[in-house]
């Protein structure tokens, strides 16, 4: 495996960490080798040390010290610059060497860990360099990070860029949500059970909700941030990845192509934003100064490296449709935001409350909706509301919970996130990746918003207090409609 931007971040935070998880579980090879590349002179032995301060921080558990000491002799480190052709020349011959010495069979992982301007320069070199070249016996990939383009049309160009180099089966294009326990569990839960998927419709679903909330704000990405903005951050890739995993028809198998090709049908069955709808059914926001959990904390404009004066949404919420026969006139409402109340990522499925109030006499006046909440985070599980008598003469209904906790089953494993991702590109499955039909339809969904964001600059920002669910105008999207957001 070969890490491009092996200084930064990314690297240290997840990768090496997710690699050293894997070791611990016994899911990577002997074979196994890992390449660092960054511009900065360091010796392999200098990058080893580095690792191996780093990976007592930044590993979710205790480090032992027999397994750590195998991934360690592993190491190395290849000096460059990412347009530089010469560096990739250097990698080449260290490739050679490490190949030989680990008997890794010519078998080839790079990690796009780099600045998104760097990706299509990078996987241009390996191109020069003839590094990806497959062959019957060898295979060749590469991940690439996210985000995958600004707009449609960068993506789009992106992927022209790349392909030129690559074939598609060689492209691993990475949303980290996808490798959370929960979002997998989710074709588990939808085709693995008998009793979902009759109700999972139209006729029995009222609408679904989708929220992914984050009490931090921008912390020390404010240049990222002020270049991103709420609605790139989060919609094209994640919450997106939700609504189809949530919506897609049951593949015909789990192939990779079969799963992706239904997933993909979704995100093209969204019915795109007129400029009017944008207006009606897309809310923005930016935090001001207010409080989260007790502490006082700044406005988005205060944070450090961001515009006094910045538009940059911090906050969204939209009102979609996925026109197909499952899902026509079901509405998917999603939020999406920092410096909200607390940490948590919910899938919500209201169900349509039953016909007729049979218990009108006793003074049961509405029923309230069974809710399926799919818990991503914190706290992973799935629970389901409904009504029950209360007991006692009178004919009292009250709302109860059945509830699936995932550490009550299963427990926890140290886990980053990444390591279902890193092991399933090592096995040449490309199911819990993005495709390049995926990354386009998913910006075609949220270009005509971006367009009608940039001729209409916000007048009211900031429009949300810290540590509030977010502007007004997300909860009038409810109302209007006569329903409310679920209290989490
Ligand atoms: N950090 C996260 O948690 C996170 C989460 C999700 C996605 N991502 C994505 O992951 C990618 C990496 O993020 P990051 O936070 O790790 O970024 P980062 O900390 O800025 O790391 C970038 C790396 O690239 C190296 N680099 C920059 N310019 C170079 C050049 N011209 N030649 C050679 N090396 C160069 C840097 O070396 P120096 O050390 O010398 O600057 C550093 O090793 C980005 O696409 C980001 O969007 C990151």
């Amino acid at each position: 495996m070969v890490i491009f931007g092996a200084s930064g971040d990314l690297t240290k935070r997840k990768l090496i960490p997710s690699l050293y998880n894997l070791a611990t579980s016994h899911y990577l090879n002997d074979d196994f080798a890992v390449i660092g590349f960054s511009r900065q002179p360091l010796s392999h032995e200098d990058f080893r040390t580095r690792l191996s301060d780093e990976i007592k921080t930044f590993s979710p558990e205790p480090v032992d010290p027999k397994i750590w000491g195998w991934f360690r002799e592993r190491i190395y480190y290849q000096k460059g610059e990412f347009p530089d052709p010469a560096a990739y020349q250097g990698l080449k011959q260290l490739l050679e060497e490490v190949e030989g010495r680990h008997h890794t069979l010519g078998n080839r992982l790079f990690y796009l860990s780099t600045l998104p301007s760097f990706f299509s320069t990078v996987v241009q070199q390996l191109g020069a360099a003839d590094l990806v070249r497959q062959d019957d016996k060898t295979w060749r990939r590469v991940i690439i990070e996210k985000p995958f383009g600004h707009d449609l049309e960068s993506a789009r160009a992106l992927n022209r860029e790349i392909s030129r180099v690559l074939d598609e089966n060689q492209i691993y294009r990475i949303d980290h949500y996808l490798g959370k326990e929960t979002v997998q569990n989710l074709l588990a839960f939808r085709f693995g059970n008998g009793i979902f998927e009759p109700i999972w419709n139209r006729r029995y679903i009222d609408h679904v909700e989708i929220t992914v909330a984050e009490e931090l704000g921008v912390e020390q990405r404010g240049p990222y941030y002020e270049e991103a903005g709420a609605l790139r951050d989060m919609v094209p890739n994640h919450i997106l990845q939700l609504i189809s995993l949530t919506a897609m028809e049951p593949p015909i198998s789990f192939d990779p192509e079969a799963v992706r090709d239904e997933k993909h049908k979704v995100l093209k069955a969204i019915s795109p934003f007129s400029p009017q709808e944008v207006l009606s059914r897309a809310v923005r926001g930016q935090y001001g100064e207010g409080t989260v959990e007790g502490t006082s904390v700044q406005g988005y404009r205060g944070e450090a490296r961001v515009s006094p004066e910045s538009c940059v949404e911090t906050f969204v919420a939209l009102k979609l449709f996925v026109d197909n026969w499952r899902w026509a006139g079901v509405p998917f409402y999603v939020r999406t935001g920092k410096r909200l109340p607390k940490r948590s990522t919910e899938i919500v499925i209201q169900f349509h409350r039953p016909p007729l109030p049979l218990f009108r006499e006793a003074g049961v006046k509405q029923f309230s909706s069974n809710l399926l909440v799919i818990r991503i985070q914190p706290d992973e599980g799935i629970s389901l509301k409904f009504e029950a008598k209360v007991p006692g003469p009178k004919m009292e209904l009250g709302s109860v919970r059945m509830d699936f906790k995932y550490q009550d089953y299963f427990g926890s494993q140290p886990n980053t996130g990444y390591e279902t991702l890193l092991y399933d590109c090592m096995l040449g499955d490309a199911t819990p990746f993005q495709r390049a039909d995926m990354v386009e339809a998913g910006w075609s969904v949220v270009q005509p918003i971006l367009d009608v964001w940039k001729a209409l600059p916000p007048r009211d920002f900031p429009n949300y207090a810290a540590g509030s669910w977010g502007p007004m105008e997300s909860e009038e999207l409810m109302e209007r409609d006569g329903k409310k957001w679920k209290i989490l």
